[in-house]
C-alpha cells in the first residue's frame, strides 16, 4: 500500500530529477522535486516540462492533480518530508580541465545534510568519478547532526533522453552501492514500485547489490563502452570510404551476431551530448589520478574518432561542391548551405556538444552561408551558436542552398520528399550524415547523394 512506500525527494530537477520525480509519482510514491531555480520549481509546479522528452507532460499534470508530487525552492521542507534523497543535480566537465565539476554535488549534499532533523538516506545518482560516495560520505559526517544516523548510497541510472519515461519505469537493471542492511531494505522499498511493475508485465528487473566503488564505475563504464561501440562503427565508416564499402551494410552483418549486437552501431557524425563525451574524458582524468590512465587511453582515441567525423563531414562538403582547400582548410566562401538537425539526437531539444551544431559552425568558418532548421532544438541552438542563421522551417533552410547536410536524424527529415525539396534548392547535393535517407530515392529525385561510410 501507498502508507508503506518511502518519501522520495529528489534534488536537482534537471533532465534527470525531474523526470526521476515524475514518474516515480507516477508510480504511487509521495515524491517531491526540489531546486535552487525558482524559475524551473514554477514551471513544473504548473504542469510545465523544462525540456522537451515525449510523453512526460502528460504524466507530469497525471501527478499534480493526484496530489503524489509537488515541489519546492525550500530546502527545511524538503528535509522534513524525504526518507529517500535523490542527488540528481549535474557533474559538467570542469572548465579548462578533462575531469568532472562536482561542486553541485557539493552544494546540494552539504546544503541537505544541513536541513536534516531526521534519519534519512542519501542516494547518489549523478554520473561521477569513482571515489565520489565515500567523499559525500564524508561530507555528510561532517555536516548531518551526528544522532541522526543518516547515510549514503549510489544507485546510477541509465535513461536516455527520448526514451526517458520508457527507462525510469522499466529498467534494464537497477544498480545500487550499499553499506548497510538498512539502506539496501529502505532502497528496495523506493524502487519497489519499478519492480512491481515489471511484475505486473511479467518481467524481470535485474537489482545488482554491490559497494560504493562497483556502482560508481558501472555508470561510467556503460557509458565508455556505448561511446566505444559507436566509435568502432565510425573507424570502420573512415576504411569503408577508403576501400569502396558501405558501413551501413557492414553494421548489419556484424550485428547479426548476438554477441555484438545491432545497437549503437550507427555510423554518422558520431556521439554528443550532455553525458558520453564529457563522461568519457571524465573516466580517463580519474584513471590517470589513480594511476591507472594506461587502461584507458583507448578513450582518447574514441574521442578523436568522434571528432573526426564532424571535419569529415565539412571535408565531403568541400568535395561535394568542388571546392578548394586554402591553408586554413577548404574555402566555402559564398556557398549557401542549409544544416538540418541542430540537437544531439532526435526527439530531444538538447544541443550540449551537439555534433551538427559543431559542423554547422565549421562550414560557416570555412566562409559558407549556413541555415539551420532543428524541429525542437531552435531556442536552444540560438543560445549555444548565436551568430548562426536559423530558418523557421525545412523549406526555408534549404530554399536556394547549394547543398543540404542532415545531421540530426529527424524523422520530418527522413520521410521528406525529395523531389519536393529538389524544387526549393539551387543544386540537388545532399550530406546524410547520420545515413538516415535512402539513397535511392534520392538519387533517383536527381541529387548528389554522399553518406558516411558509404560509396
Ligand atoms: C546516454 C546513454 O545512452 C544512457 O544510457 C545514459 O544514461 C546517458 O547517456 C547518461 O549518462 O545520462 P543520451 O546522452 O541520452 O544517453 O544519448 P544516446 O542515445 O546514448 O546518444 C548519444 C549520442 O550518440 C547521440 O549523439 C547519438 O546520435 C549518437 N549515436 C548513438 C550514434 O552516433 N550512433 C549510434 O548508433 C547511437
Amino acid at each position: 500500500t501507498t502508507a508503506a512506500l518511502p518519501r522520495l525527494a529528489f534534488h536537482g530537477t534537471g533532465y534527470l530529477g525531474a523526470t526521476y520525480a515524475i514518474c516515480f509519482a507516477e508510480l504511487g510514491y509521495e515524491v517531491i522535486g526540489y531546486d535552487v531555480d525558482i524559475n524551473r520549481i514554477a514551471k513544473l509546479s504548473a504542469g510545465e516540462v523544462p525540456f522537451h522528452e515525449p510523453g512526460l507532460e502528460e504524466v507530469l499534470k497525471r501527478s499534480l492533480a493526484g496530489g503524489r508530487l509537488r515541489f519546492s525552492t525550500n530546502l527545511a521542507e524538503v528535509a522534513a518530508f524525504g526518507d529517500v534523497h535523490f542527488i540528481c543535480v549535474g557533474t559538467p566537465q570542469l572548465a579548462g580541465g578533462m575531469g568532472a565539476d562536482l561542486s553541485y554535488v557539493e552544494d546540494a549534499v552539504t546544503g541537505l545534510a544541513q536541513h536534516l532533523t531526521r534519519k534519512a538516506l542519501i542516494v547518489g545518482k549523478s554520473t561521477v568519478p569513482v571515489g565520489t560516495a565515500e567523499w559525500v560520505e564524508r561530507l555528510v559526517d561532517k555536516y548531518a547532526p551526528a544522532d541522526l544516523g543518516v547515510e549514503v548510497a549510489w544507485s546510477p541510472e541509465f535513461l536516455q533522453e527520448g526514451f526517458a519515461l520508457q527507462d525510469v519505469l522499466r529498467p534494464s537493471r537497477i544498480v545500487v552501492g550499499v553499506r548497510s542492511e538498512w539502506a539496501r531494505e529502505l532502497l528496495d522499498a523506493a524502487h519497489k514500485g519499478v519492480c512491481d511493475l515489471a511484475a505486473a508485465e511479467g518481467r524481470d528487473v535485474p537489482v545488482v547489490v554491490t559497494d560504493f566503488a562497483t556502482a560508481e564505475l558501472v555508470k561510467v563504464a556503460a557509458n565508455a563502452f556505448l561511446a566505444t561501440k559507436i566509435s568502432f562503427i565510425n573507424a570502420m565508416a573512415e576504411v569503408c570510404e577508403v576501400a569502396g564499402a558501405d558501413v551501413t551494410q557492414l553494421a548489419r552483418a556484424i550485428g547479426h551476431d548476438p554477441r555484438i549486437g545491432n545497437r549503437f552501431l550507427k555510423a554518422g557524425v558520431g556521439f554528443g551530448g550532455g553525458c558520453l563525451p564529457k563522461d568519457i574524458r571524465a573516466f580517463q582524468a580519474r584513471a590517470q589520478e589513480l594511476g591507472a590512465g594506461e587502461a584507458l587511453r583507448f578513450l582518447h582515441e574514441v574521442d578523436l574518432i568522434n571528432q573526426r567525423r564532424r571535419t569529415r563531414v565539412v571535408q565531403l562538403a568541400a568535395e561535394l561542391l568542388d571546392r578548394r582547400y586554402g591553408p586554413a582548410g577548404p574555402d566555402l566562401s559564398g556557398v549557401r548551405i542549409a544544416v538540418l538537425g541542430a540537437t544531439f539526437k532526435p526527439d530531444s531539444d538538447d544541443v550540449r556538444d551537439a555534433p551538427s551544431l559543431a559542423v554547422a559552425a565549421m562550414l560557416a568558418k570555412a566562409g559558407a552561408d549556413v541555415h539551420v532548421y532543428d524541429p525542437q532544438g531552435m531556442a536552444n541552438a540560438r543560445r549555444a551558436q548565436p551568430h548562426l542563421r536559423y530558418a523557421p522551417t525545412m523549406a526555408e533552410a534549404v530554399r536556394d542552398t547549394s547543398l543540404v547536410c542532415v545531421l540530426t536524424e529527424w524523422a520530418d527529415f527522413r520521410d521528406a520528399d525529395p523531389n519536393a525539396l529538389g524544387e526549393l534548392v539551387a543544386e540537388r547535393r545532399v550530406i546524410d550524415g547520420r545515413n538516415c535517407l535512402d539513397p535511392v530515392r534520392w538519387v533517383r529525385a536527381g541529387w548528389r547523394y554522399r553518406g558516411l561510410g558509404r560509396p
